[in-house]
């Protein structure tokens, strides 16, 4: 996501075209384009290589339950938005209908943030928005957060929404969550609302994702400080509030509406965000579950792997410039036919660990275990809860590698490689780099593949040991024309074959180049990856939660903020995606991209 002090830029960038450098507009006057003929920038429309098609399946404001959009999208109700599709979808996890040969099913997409200033007429700005937004107007922007679950079915040769049981909306302001493992009814989560520490009033700031082999879906609380605010020096909760950029005002002024957004009025409640929250998709009555054990700090994304014996393993990615790469293992393995609440519970009794990557291609997984490695009472760790509600800290102590913004992990189905997306730190010195962080300043982003060793027949992602290589560095892959070369790389995903699939975050203005969905190929012997780019987003935004359906023809694709800017507003945004209708401002929708000929992706 982007922030609000983040945007500046960007908006003076967007506002457009015409302010890019002259090289980069001289090549658009001479009509450049990639091997696919996609445009390098952005204009109003998402474009897609010719032999694929990229149909709308939901948008922000569209009834769950038919696909229906709303008559007048600019004053939805909190009420009606608690029914209808949320704004900036970001994750996708498909859940295929027992029996269904994955023709229908269930898709679960996470809702980030939202645009109040673009959602609602009469802002001229973000900052006006955020400082004269009425309290009903609010909690709308709270309630397009969260999670949407949608029955989707493909039928004439196309995806849609159709009815079913389990399709409903989940928000910060009226989903309660239980908290499992080792920091459950800690006193640093109890608060005045909640005093056994043990269910909280909302999932927040919902990035990216996992899926487990029993069929729930893992969320990640990622830019949860954006929405609490107040005086940080001096707080009993100093250091923790300071790691996550804790501001005096918040970029969404909720605590407006809702005391425990201030941190001077509920000192923990921020404690309560920033975890790994497990949905059951096909149950509403079960209530979403904030897994402590795997640590809290600015979760991108949870990916699930397995260790040769049967344990659980979750890769996690903390997307801040310099934090970390974790993996969490269970103490006890996952056995086929255990019930989904069983299985859950597996997340909550192991060991979370942090990456520390050598030179000579060695990753080690150093354990965050109190009363070791320096995790004790004199550095403000009492107990494991501590350690696990301040994971930044742990990890700096035991001496994890500070890496260029981990965001999006895929493992591949074929050979069990991980790969890790770092996105980007401009703020990298030169006599910061080392040999995982190879560029300071890092413009561009690059990408790790970490292989953990085999144990019979199986890759055990829970070795306390791997090897890496850089996979890619942005900007840079050899074989690529130069305008299919990507920068940035955020979400990613591999199709059932083991492509990898990539999207980007961030390259208009790191590279001058539109946001877009590439693919990668490798090429023969070292030579590395070589990527071509097959859709480029709408002006303003980023692709993000890439998912195949089981088959590899289908993949949900969120388009998250389009039109967003400094000079875009709900009355006159710099794209009216997807719908192109005057009075319609642009909506954060799922696209399906599939082949013209119905084959698979990867061909
Ligand atoms: Fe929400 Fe790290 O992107
Ligand atoms: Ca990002
Ligand atoms: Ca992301």
């Amino acid at each position: 996501m982007i922030t609000r002090r983040q945007a500046l830029w960007t908006l003076a960038g967007i506002a457009g075209v015409g302010l890019l450098p002259r090289s980069v507009t001289a090549a658009v006057a001479a009509g450049r384009s990639t091997r696919h003929g996609l445009p390098i920038l952005p204009d109003d429309r998402l474009h897609v290589a010719p032999h694929l098609s990229a149909e709308l399946l939901i948008a922000w404001g569209d009834d769950l339950r038919t696909g229906a959009p709303h008559s007048d999208i600019g004053h939805l109700t909190e009420v009606e938005q608690l029914q209808r599709f949320g704004f900036n979808c970001d994750f996708n996890a498909f859940f295929p209908d027992p029996g269904s040969g994955g023709t229908t099913g269930l898709l679960s997409v996470n809702h980030e943030y939202a645009n109040a200033w673009m959602m609602m007429p009469g802002f001229a700005s973000w900052d006006e928005a955020r400082d004269t937004m009425s309290a009903a107007q609010l909690r709308v922007e709270m309630a397009s957060m969260g999670l949407s679950i949608v029955h989707v079915a493909f039928r004439e040769g196309r995806w849609r929404p159709v009815d079913g049981p389990h399709a409903r909306r989940l928000s910060p302001g009226t989903t309660f969550c239980g908290v499992a493992g080792p920091a459950a009814g800690h006193r640093r989560l109890k608060t005045s609302e909640d005093p056994s520490g043990r269910v909280v009033k909302g999932l927040l700031a919902n990035c990216s994702g996992g899926v487990t082999p029993w069929g729930t879906v893992l969320v990640a609380e990622e830019n949860v400080d954006d929405f609490f605010e107040g005086e940080i020096a001096g707080h009993p909760e100093e250091r923790s509030l300071r790691s996550f950029g804790v501001e005096k005002i918040a970029d969404s002024r909720w605590s407006r509406v809702d005391s425990r957004f201030s941190v001077a009025q509920e000192p923990h409640e921020l404690n309560r965000f920033g975890w790994i929250v497990e949905v059951d998709p096909r149950d509403a009555s079960r209530r979403p579950v904030k897994r402590t054990a795997l640590g809290r700090f600015k979760h991108e994304c949870a990916v699930v792997a397995s260790a040769a014996d049967g344990r659980v393993v979750v890769y996690l990615a903390d997307d801040e410039s310099m934090e970390c790469l974790y993996r969490y293992v269970s103490a006890r393995p996952w056995r086929e036919g255990m019930s989904r609440e069983d299985a859950g519970q597996l997340l909550d009794e192991g060991v979370l660990t942090v990456a520390q990557f050598s030179a000579d291609g060695t990753l080690r997984w150093l354990p965050l275990e109190h009363g070791k490695n320096g995790l004790v009472a004199s550095e403000g760790f009492d107990d494991l809860g501590d350690v696990l509600i301040e994971a930044r800290h742990a990890a700096a102590i035991v001496g994890a590698t500070p890496m260029d913004r981990p965001e999006g992990i895929a493992v591949s189905p074929t050979t069990g490689s991980v790969m890790v997306m770092l996105s980007g730190n401009k703020g990298r010195t030169p006599d910061q780099v080392d040999a995982a962080n190879p560029a300071g300043p890092n413009r561009h982003g690059h990408a790790l593949a970490i292989q953990p060793p085999t144990r019979g027949p199986r890759c055990d992602h829970g070795a306390p040991t791997a090897r890496w290589k850089v996979h890619l560095m942005g900007g840079q892959q050899a074989g690529s024309g130069r305008d299919d070369r990507l920068s940035n790389p955020d979400n990613c995903a591999f199709d059932p074959a083991g492509g990898l699939w990539i999207c980007s975050d961030t390259a208009l203005r790191n590279a001058k180049i539109a946001e877009g969905l590439w693919r990668c190929v490798s090429l023969a012997g070292e030579a590395g990856v070589a990527t071509e780019r097959l859709l480029t987003a709408p002006i303003g935004a980023e692709f993000t939660g890439p998912c195949f359906d089981p088959s590899g023809e289908s993949l949900f694709l969120s388009v998250q903020h389009p039109g967003e800017g400094r000079t875009s507003t709900f009355a006159n945004p710099t794209t009216r995606w997807p719908d192109f209708q005057s009075a319609v401002p642009p909506r954060p929708g799922v696209v399906v991209v599939r082949r013209r000929d119905g084959e698979r992706l990867n061909r």
